[in-house]
């Protein structure tokens, strides 16, 4: 392999956990001389790191590899390879039906990329899709192209088997990184100066390593450095403990901001969905959770259109949204996977209905996320500054412990800091304000 510094183009969808592989695979590939780059025309090695989800992400995938692949019908000596769930997903098909691409990776072999290049160069396709019991890339460090906030992966896979769900056969089993490995990280993201560490797992809050769990972690983490912010995703209701809600609640550092997914307001889906909790189980946590931490704000996933699901189900989870009131929502319509359980109940709710249930789930959640929004509108928020805004050159982005966007005229406030921002006005989605001038 030529020793001269090639560039690596790559583009990520899906999940969070996406993203941070993303920086793994590009630490595996800097050893061997690889350098990011974010032009495409550029790239000696072009990869998609893709997400399986849901039907329409799949397509969106498909769609930008057939454009990538522009670049190499330019220069046959560029490489083109996917990578994540999708390639976890097809498999050889992606290769051998379609002909697609040089290399297919999946989630759990990312420390073979090197010999797959070498191989992909030599004509060979490299395909290596096996998932792992043990794979968590803890002794690789991360290439993080930004500062301020990290992603930080402590465990992988997820053994919950929600019946809609492509998640556990794409990631695999369920495994938790060392208490100590993730600490060691958040000191050394805290001696780089990052001011923000997201904790990630599908199910962050069922890790265990054999001797601590996710409450032990978040203590530790919040404990490692209080004067960095740490958030974690994604929560489970199923594994929401007291002694979770607690450490939540006692540290100032760990963000007051819980991302619940409820998916369904009926009991009926959510059995056959395998969420294991019922509406009354949930209610109960989000009350638990709003006495100990009264200025949490709360955040779900919900899901229109399951196998089934009648207007009676679907009114039931306009009740829930109603009832909980959350600060915002990821809402979807159901997508029906291959090889899950619900693939074989059929996807009886047809398009249009789902489309409908859908739109009026996310009308009435704007509505409610506008009025809470409102509520802060002449008062002030500490945000954590994280970058210039993507509309305007004269604003900044920051985001509130409670995970709300703010935007405001920069003035003279710097990525990095954390300041008070008073809100003069704000939507569903974003607060707008002005600094307030600091004391020093
Ligand atoms: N582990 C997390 C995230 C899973 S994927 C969790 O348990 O919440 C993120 C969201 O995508 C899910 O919460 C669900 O709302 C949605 N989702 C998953 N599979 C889906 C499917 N087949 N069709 C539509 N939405 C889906
Ligand atoms: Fe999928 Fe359920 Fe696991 Fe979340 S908990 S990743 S929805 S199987
Ligand atoms: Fe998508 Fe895989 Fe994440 S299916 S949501 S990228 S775990």
């Amino acid at each position: 392999m030529e020793t001269k510094s090639k560039k690596i183009y790559v583009e990520t969808y899906g999940c969070q956990m996406n993203v941070a592989d993303t920086e793994v695979v590009l630490s595996v590939l800097n050893e061997i001389g690889y350098t990011p780059t974010k032009e495409a025309a550029n790239a000696d090695l072009i990869l998609v790191n893709t997400c399986s989800v849901r039907d329409n992400a799949e397509l969106r995938a498909h769609q930008r590899v057939s454009e990538l692949k522009e670049h190499k019908r330019r220069n046959p000596e560029v490489l083109i390879g996917i990578l994540g769930c999708m390639a976890e997903r097809l498999r050889t098909t992606l290769v051998e039906k379609n002909n697609l691409v040089d290399l297919v990776v999946g989630p759990d072999e990312y420390r073979k990329l090197p010999k797959l290049i070498e191989d992909a160069y030599a004509g060979q396709r490299g395909i290596a899709v096996k998932l792992s019991r043990v794979e968590n890339y803890d002794d690789i460090t991360p290439l993080r192209t930004e500062g301020i906030s990290a992603w930080l992966s402590v465990m992988r896979g997820c053994d919950k088997f929600c019946t809609f769900c492509v998640v556990p056969f794409t990631r695999g089993r369920e495994r938790s990184r060392s208490l100590k490995s993730v600490i060691e990280e958040v000191h050394k993201l805290s001696a780089q100066g990052f001011k923000e560490v997201t904790l990630l797992g599908q199910n962050v809050n069922s890790y265990h390593d054999g001797e601590y769990d996710f409450a032990d972690l978040l203590r530790s983490a919040a404990e490692a450095d209080s004067t960095m912010r740490i958030r974690y995703m994604t929560s489970h209701p199923q594994d929401m403990s007291d002694k979770l809600i607690e450490t939540i609640a006692v540290h100032k550092n760990i963000c007051k901001y819980v991302h619940l997914p409820v998916q369904s307001g009926s009991n009926r889906i959510l059995k056959l969905m395998n969420r294991t909790y019922t509406v009354e189980h949930y209610l109960g946590l989000m009350q638990k959770i709003k006495q100990a931490i009264p200025e949490a704000s709360f955040s779900t996933d919900i899901m229109a259109g399951f196998p089934t699901e009648t207007n009676e189900d679907h009114a039931m989870t306009l009740e829930i949204l109603k009832e909980v009131r959350f600060d915002g929502a990821f809402m979807f319509k159901y997508s029906p996977r291959e090889s899950t359980k619900a693939w074989d109940m059929g996807d009886d709710v047809t398009e249009e209905l789902k489309v409908e249930r859908l739109n009026e789930i996310i009308e009435l959640q704007n509505g409610i996320a506008f009025d809470i929004n409102q509520t802060l509108i002449g008062k002030e928020v500490e945000v954590l500054i994280e970058r210039d805004s993507s509309r305007s050159a004269d604003d900044l982005l920051g985001r509130t412990d409670t995970n709300k966007k703010t935007l405001f005229p920069r003035e003279n406030g710097a990525v990095g800091e954390i300041r008070s921002v008073k809100i003069e006005r704000a939507n569903a989605q974003t607060l707008f304000g002005t600094l307030v001038p600091s004391m020093n």
